[in-house]
């Protein structure tokens, strides 16, 4: 054989050897795309749960949505959200309040998981009353980069929300249209991909990046299930943890249910140590847990999650989001996730308030 013939076939061996080296890790490893996301199934070894500090007051026989807001002290006053309270029935928790009955604002067990904490404690503390026109989740900062309006002011996008129409497709949704720095493109990388992995290990100050590649071991942690998210299973999430979500889909999890989420994160052996992680990846939890189910397909009775559908809900099209939440309608939108003229992402993500 001749000395090139050799080189080309050794070559042409090489190239096949990665090839498949690169499609053998990326396969599918659960071709199953049902997860068992019907249930948080974690168990605290904790012995004690924490006391009820976050009993909102006058929850009984209200027809207003609860606006449960997760603040801490440095989000200052909270005038802008008393302005509101003709449309909503008010319930601040404060994270970093001092742990006594002085308090103004409701408290939390821990200042831990951000706005995540404050949540639970409203969704484990009022169980029995939500309310039934249900509960808006926001932050304390009425000013923040992710609130999809050119100012970047909450007040009057909650305001504006229109909470019937925003629960009638799915009792579940995210306040966010705009699709930046949420996990909604195509083009975003699955959360247990060998990229995402690789960046989080090169890159351990990538809060992102960390959080997406624990994504697949909390999930499992959380739900229990034989199937684990897989290599390229993408769970295809709006950014940025503030919603509405109607009383039915609180109820279609326990109280337990969410007393075992609240103890995930404050349980030693639990969530991720690092807030930042812990945080995030209960930002991808809400719409797991609160999107209306679809039944499940004939002759099957896990009540696992279709990822497929699952996804597709999680990330309407910003145009019917904007008609749909704020009456923002007709607008002509260049892609899936972005309307001109609505909103854009501000520099470095630093809004100044203005006053
Ligand atoms: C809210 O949406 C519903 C259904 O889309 C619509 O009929 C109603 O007029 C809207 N309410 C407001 C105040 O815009
Ligand atoms: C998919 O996984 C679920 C458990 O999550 C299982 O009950 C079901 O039978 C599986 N379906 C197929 C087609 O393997």
């Amino acid at each position: 054989m001749r000395r090139s013939t050799r080189r080309a076939l050794f070559q042409l061996a090489l190239f096949f050897g990665a090839l498949f080296l690169i499609l053998f890790l990326n396969r599918s490893q659960a071709s199953n795309r049902s997860f068992a996301w019907n249930k948080i199934r974690y168990r605290t070894a904790s012995a004690t749960l924490p006391e009820a500090q976050g009993i909102c007051p006058g929850l009984t026989d209200i027809s207003k949505p609860a606006l449960v807001v997760a603040r801490v002290a440095a989000d200052g006053d909270t005038k802008w959200l008393h302005e509101l309270s003709t449309l909503y029935h008010l319930c601040i928790y404060t994270a970093d309040a001092p742990a006594d009955a002085t308090s103004l604002h409701l408290q939390v067990p821990a200042n831990r998981g951000h706005e995540a904490m404050a949540y639970l404690t409203f969704l484990i503390d009022n169980y029995e009353n939500i309310p039934t026109a249900g509960a808006v989740f926001v932050h304390g900062s009425r000013f923040a980069w992710h609130n999809d309006a050119l100012d970047y002011d909450n007040a009057p996008l909650l305001a504006a929300l229109n909470v019937s129409a925003a629960l009638a497709p799915f009792g579940y949704h995210n306040l966010r249209c705009d699709w930046s720095l949420s996990t909604c493109p195509p083009s975003y990388k699955p959360q247990g991909s060998l990229e995402m992995s690789t960046q989080a290990l090169l890159a351990p100050y990538d809060s992102r990046a960390v959080s997406d590649a624990a994504l697949p071991r909390a999930l499992a942690d959380l739900f229990g299930g034989e199937v684990k998210l897989g290599r390229t299973n993408a769970v295809r999430s709006q950014c940025c943890a503030q919603f509405i979500v109607s009383r039915d889909r609180v109820w279609q999890h326990s109280r337990e249910e969410y007393v075992a989420l609240r103890q995930w994160l404050l349980d030693s052996n639990g969530a991720p140590r690092d807030d930042r992680v812990a945080g995030r990846i209960l930002s991808y939890v809400w719409h797991i847990l609160f999107i209306k189910a679809e039944p499940d397909a004939p002759g099957s009775s896990s009540g696992g999650i279709d990822l497929e559908k699952l996804n597709a809900h999680a990330c309407p099209r910003a145009d019917q989001c904007y008609c749909r939440l704020y009456g923002r309608c007709d607008l002509s939108c260049t892609s899936p996730g972005n309307c001109p003229g609505q909103y854009i992402l501000p520099p470095k993500l630093k809004v100044e308030s203005p006053q």
